[in-house]
């Protein structure tokens, strides 16, 4: 049997990225749970890991960071000696919606920031070793808004935008390496972020009539950490309820 692969997901104390864990660990992987400063929200989904069996981990960074992100790999790197990480999924994000004519440029830059500088600082840091070994995969949490748009979200859209060109951009770089590099696009999806969200007026313009689960995302994610998934590469894949423009 190989040994399970590592699997790094981050802002994973809770919403999707919980649910991307606990799903990944129930497949096999050994998780390691990024979160940002909600330690007991990370030590609970660790705790519901091991209760079934799984392997976790915490490791606490800030994605914007870049020099954190750094020593807290490096750090993890000293304490699994000859290991390496060979799954990431950047799903830590922040919405701070506004109209672009009174947006703060502080609310401008935190929502790229944390998406898309996130994407790069945390990918680049593990990308060397997903090279070496011939294996890996990068799958980034996008949004509908950064396909289409979304009006009083232009940062959200450009910051989602952006990891989409980033991810299609990537995989061409990587394939080679049998390293895959995919974008999963959510509509609404019932979690804290969309918790302020009218959701019996918004699901009527959802066709599936309802908003989807964090679940439902994360057996999505993980196909495409799947050796099933080898031949999809620079994709963008929605999870909407048929909810487009
Ligand atoms: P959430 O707000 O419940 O979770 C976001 C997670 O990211 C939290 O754990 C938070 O602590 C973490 N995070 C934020 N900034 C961070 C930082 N600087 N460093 C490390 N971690 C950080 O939101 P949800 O809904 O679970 O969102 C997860 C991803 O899915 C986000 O990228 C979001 O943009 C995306 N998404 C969510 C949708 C939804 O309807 N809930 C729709 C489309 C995309």
């Amino acid at each position: 049997m190989t040994p399970a692969k590592y699997a790094l997901i981050t802002g994973a104390s809770r919403g999707i990225g919980r649910a991307i864990a606990l799903k990944l660990a129930q497949e096999g992987l050994r998780v390691i749970i990024n979160y940002a400063s909600n330690r007991e929200a990370a030590q609970q989904t660790l705790d519901e890991i091991t209760s079934q069996g799984g392997e976790a981990e915490l490791l606490p960074f800030d994605v914007t960071d870049a020099t954190a992100v750094q020593n807290a790999l490096a750090d993890w790197h000293t304490k699994h000696p000859g290991e390496h990480i060979s799954i990431v999924v950047n799903n830590a994000g922040i919405r701070h919606d506004n109209l672009l004519l009174w947006m703060p440029e502080a609310d401008w830059h935190s929502v790229l920031r944390t998406s898309l500088d996130g994407f790069f600082h945390v990918t680049q840091a593990l990308l060397k070793e997903m090279l070496v070994a011939k294996w890996g995969r990068v799958v980034n949490i996008v949004s509908l808004s950064g396909i289409k748009g979304t009006p009083g979200q232009t940062n959200y859209s450009a910051a989602k935008g952006g990891v989409i060109a980033a991810t299609k951009a990537l995989a061409q770089e990587v394939a080679k390496k049998r390293v895959t590099v995919n974008a999963v696009a959510p509509g609404f999806i019932r979690t804290d972020m969309t918790s302020d969200l009218d959701e019996a007026e918004l699901k009527k313009l959802i066709p599936a009539g309802r908003f989807g689960e964090a679940e439902e995302v994360a057996d999505l994610v993980a196909f495409l950490v799947s050796d099933k998934a080898a031949y999809i590469t620079g994709e963008v894949i929605s999870i909407n309820g048929g909810i487009y423009c």
